[in-house]
């Protein structure tokens, strides 16, 4: 006799029943137990890079920006660490400080932005200058944010870089910002040095020399002024040889850098990526992203490079990361399938020695996680709105509130991926204490909505003694894969007008031995 417990396992019969003649059934070995290999994943595994050109738009003009402070503080709520904030980025390179920028006049930093266009709806400033109350508001963050600031070097003004410093570590040890537990993790010098050759930053390009005699004043500066030896970014390059010569962390290592006097303090090397360009406005292909095999050799080509990274006892970052470079492409970076892209992609980075994914944003780029103010014209070809857009979020912020909610608070999680023989489903286990606690899984195919949504019922071998016997599932729902909105996670939705979450939660509790049927085009967490 058939003994039901409840109305969902009625409802799971009926479901799979009905599938079981079309969806594809795939075994997954999940053990009980953490293998001694599993790596250690970040609690701040999703950060974030801003473009700091606007930075007072993302934070608050003196005042908390709410919208911001919400939606960060949900992600810290889940995991217990905030998800860490690079500011900088290319207009790092186009930042100068002029004490008479002042907070007073309610000028935090003066921006000279060029024309907008259908490609680029919102360009970065070609000309920031700032004054000490544009670093200050870094207090407005949530507790416990950690830092990242970038410094000058692409115009090759050594007073502007040591200004700017100056200005930071003064922000740093002000009492607003400590006694709001705000603290610098770390100055990066220069942004992509790598391209200084050919974007007009520096005719002369990359010199050794000089970014050597930058980090000595850089850190000389900051040391003196935080009574601390700051940690410095090494690298931030835009691609990597791989090798020895021109530009990776090989090189970096092998030139003596990390012997010099600021070089010594190199403690993070990182590295920019995305998987595509859309900066001679080629949209690419949703599917193409969502592609299993290729988020992972986006990933695998930096093998190497970690390796040589990790030997010298340094930690490896994706600096500066996201989908497609110059901002996203539309209907691409800014949908629903880019957020189970930027799932996959950062699980699988913890997997392979990245021990954190900076997302970069900027006002109005259409690959954001987050849009913090209001715009009023199109992130898509800079049409302006009939309606202006009011501060939202993106679908890659479900990315992040997963992967927090997957990881957890304890400061323990181990994770490893699961073997899933399936070419376009990626599962991944994480284990608290060494004990199984979540496993996530996502289906990559992209689901269009022209033809019926295909499925993969994933039966679930767990093994090891004394494990659980029953699970609880929570799903990323998801309407098609270029959906830019109506996304609900456990029947919840962060898109809200302040940010927070808002809805019932929903989840089913079944029997592990039924196994979960997950869609083309979702996202699933079992909890154990
Ligand atoms: C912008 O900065 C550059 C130096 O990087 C300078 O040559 C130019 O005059 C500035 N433009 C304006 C409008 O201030
Ligand atoms: C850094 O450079 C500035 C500007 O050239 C100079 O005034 C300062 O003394 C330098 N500091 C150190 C520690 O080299
Ligand atoms: C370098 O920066 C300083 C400090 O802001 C500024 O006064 C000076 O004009 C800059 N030099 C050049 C060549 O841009
Ligand atoms: C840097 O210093 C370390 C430790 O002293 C040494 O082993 C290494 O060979 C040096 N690297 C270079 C490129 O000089
Ligand atoms: C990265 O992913 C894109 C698809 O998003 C693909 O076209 C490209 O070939 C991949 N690059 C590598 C190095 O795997
Ligand atoms: C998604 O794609 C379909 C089919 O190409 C199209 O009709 C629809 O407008 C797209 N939706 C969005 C939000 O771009």
């Amino acid at each position: 006799m058939l003994l039901l417990t409840s109305v969902y396992e009625l409802l799971w019969l009926v479901t799979t029943l009905t599938l079981r003649c079309t969806a594809q059934t795939v075994s997954v070995t999940i053990p009980f137990s953490a293998p001694s290999s599993a790596p250690a994943i970040s609690r701040s595994l999703v950060s974030f890079s801003i473009e700091q050109d606007r930075w007072v738009d993302w934070i608050g003009k003196g005042t908390s920006n709410t919208f911001f402070a919400n939606v960060l503080n949900n992600l810290k709520a889940l995991s217990g660490e905030p998800t860490r904030i690079r500011i900088g980025a290319d207009s790092e390179d186009h930042t100068n400080f002029d004490p008479a920028v002042q907070a007073s006049q309610s000028l935090y930093s003066e921006d000279i932005f060029p024309a907008i266009s259908t490609t680029v709806p919102y360009p970065e400033a070609t000309n920031i200058t700032v004054g000490g109350a544009y670093y200050h508001l870094a207090s407005l963050l949530p507790s416990g944010t950690q830092v990242i600031w970038g410094v000058n070097f692409g115009q090759a003004n050594l007073t502007a870089a040591f200004l700017e410093t100056q200005a930071i570590s003064k922000a740093f040890t002000s009492s607003a910002v400590k006694s709001a537990g705000i603290t610098l993790a770390a100055i990066e010098i220069g942004n992509e040095a790598d391209l200084y050759a050919n974007n007009g930053a520096r005719t002369s390009g990359w010199n050794l020399q000089k970014w050597e005699t930058f980090a000595s004043n850089v850190t000389a500066t900051a040391n003196r002024i935080l009574k601390t030896k700051v940690p410095i970014i090494g690298a931030a390059f835009a691609s990597s040889s791989h090798s020895t010569s021109g530009f990776s962390p090989q090189a970096i290592i092998q030139n003596g850098i990390l012997n010099s006097t600021g070089g010594s303090q190199i403690k993070i090397i990182s590295q920019h990526h995305y998987s595509g360009s859309f900066c001679s406005g080629d949209n690419g292909v949703l599917q193409d992203l969502m592609t299993k095999a290729t988020i992972r050799s986006n990933l695998t080509q930096y093998s190497s490079d970690i390796t040589a990274v990790k030997q010298q006892s340094l930690e490896y970052i994706l600096g500066e990361t996201n989908s497609y470079s110059c901002h996203g492409a539309p209907g691409v970076s800014n949908t629903a399938g880019a957020a189970l892209w930027g799932l996959d992609y950062s699980l699988f980075a913890s997997q392979i020695g990245i021990s954190r994914l900076h997302f970069h944003e900027g006002i109005g780029y259409k690959y954001n996680f987050i849009q913090p103010i209001t715009l009023t014209r199109s992130i898509l070809d800079g049409s302006t709105l009939s309606t202006p857009l009011l501060p939202h979020v993106q679908p890659l912020y479900y990315a992040a509130i997963i992967a927090a909610e997957a990881i957890g608070p304890s400061g323990k999680t181990t994770a490893v991926e699961l073997i899933v023989s399936n070419a376009q489903v990626s599962g991944y286990a994480f284990f608290v204490n060494k004990i199984l606690a979540r496993a996530v899984f996502i289906n990559l195919n992209a689901f269009t909505g022209t033809t019926a949504r295909k499925s993969v019922h994933l039966a679930l071998d767990l093994i090891g003694s004394g494990g659980p016997t029953h699970m609880t599932v929570k799903r990323l729902s998801i309407p098609t894969a270029n959906s830019t909105s109506g996304l609900t996670w456990g029947g919840q939705t962060y898109e809200t007008a302040d940010g927070k979450v808002k809805g019932s939660l929903s989840t089913q509790t079944v029997p592990i031995s039924q196994g979960v049927v997950i869609h083309d085009t979702e996202a699933v967490m079992l909890c154990f």
